[in-house]
């Protein structure tokens, strides 16, 4: 027998997988059939205060490794928000992703997530694709520290950063923990485009778009490395895991916790118990009984 729980924080989760922001939009049926997978827990995708209609499609195009997006942050905003966690009542693990451009905003919505069951509140603070609602607020420690403590003075339940890929990346994660947040989570997408050369012009209505899938792996591993080196806090790993042993090399980096996003795209909710599966076989294989043992062993 090998203890796949994990503890992040006050929040335990039955297994370190989780559903990543976005991936399956805000309808609770959806969550609920990824936690059925075997998912610990999951993630809905970003609301804002007021609600967004994102932007005209052409929204996602693939790439040979991956997908570039540019959804615009679309979502019901915090009434949506408040009917979704009331069909839900707590019956599964829910951390709510909340994105906005001021701190009160953040605030705000944290406080309707944890009044609706929420386990756990993600701070959207990197969207490569949504001004100045994503990662110019996540490139800004200073404004990452005050959202942060804002947040933290009005919640109970965890608070998680997810940050994206800038030149202050780490600092950014410093002064995170430093505001007080219960864990990190790394990364959001890329900002990346692609072109379409019979048409002559970017493919997305919006130019430019995220970069999600295996593309991004490998950057996502060396942030979550480089992290742990300077933050005691949780990190939860997201970013390209397309196979078990994707998710291992995150825990072995640093990771407490994986999220799976465009993973589900290509192989279907079965990807949460190919996952699990998959760990519990590397942990009896190398003689480990629990998945607390192996977070962090690549700094050995
Ligand atoms: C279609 C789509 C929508 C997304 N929406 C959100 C979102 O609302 N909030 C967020 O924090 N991340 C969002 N993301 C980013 C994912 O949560 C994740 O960080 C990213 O896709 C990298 O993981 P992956 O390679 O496993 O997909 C979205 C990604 C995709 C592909």
């Amino acid at each position: 027998m090998v203890d796949l729980s994990i503890r992040i924080g006050k929040l335990w989760l039955r297994n370190p997988t989780m559903l990543a922001s976005g991936i399956l939009g805000d309808k609770a049926s959806l969550l609920e059939r990824a936690y059925r997978a075997g998912a610990g827990a999951v993630v809905t995708k970003s609301f804002t205060r007021e609600p967004r209609e994102g932007y005209v499609t052409p929204i996602i195009v693939g790439v040979p490794c991956g997908f570039i997006n540019a959804v615009g942050l679309a979502n019901p905003g915090k009434d949506g928000l408040r009917s979704i966690l009331e069909k839900i009542k707590g019956k599964f693990p829910v951390i709510v992703s909340i994105a906005g451009a001021t701190a009160e905003e953040f605030v705000e919505l944290a406080i309707i997530a944890e009044e609706h069951g929420a386990r756990g509140v993600e701070l959207n603070l990197s969207c490569p694709h949504a001004e100045k609602r994503g990662l110019e607020i996540g490139a800004d420690p200073r404004t990452v520290e005050k959202i942060v403590s804002e947040v933290k003075s009005v919640v109970r339940i965890p608070v998680f950063v997810k940050l994206g890929i800038s030149d202050n990346m780490i600092e950014s994660c410093v002064r995170a923990e430093n505001a007080g947040a219960d864990g990190l989570v790394l990364i959001n997408t890329i900002k990346a485009m692609k072109i379409d050369i019979w048409i002559k012009k970017p493919i997305l209505s919006n130019k430019f778009g995220g970069l999600s899938g295996p593309a991004i792996h490998p950057i996502a591993v060396r942030t979550i490395y480089e992290a742990y080196e300077q933050v005691d806090i949780p990190i939860i790993g997201v970013g390209g895991i397309i196979s078990w042993e994707d998710a291992v090399e995150f825990l072995l980096a640093g990771a407490s916790a994986v999220q799976l996003g465009s993973a589900i795209a290509w192989k279907g909710y079965g990807i949460f118990k190919e996952i699990i599966d998959g760990i519990k076989y590397y942990l009896k294989a190398n003689g480990f009984s629990s998945v607390n043992d192996i977070i962090g062993l690549a700094h050995n």
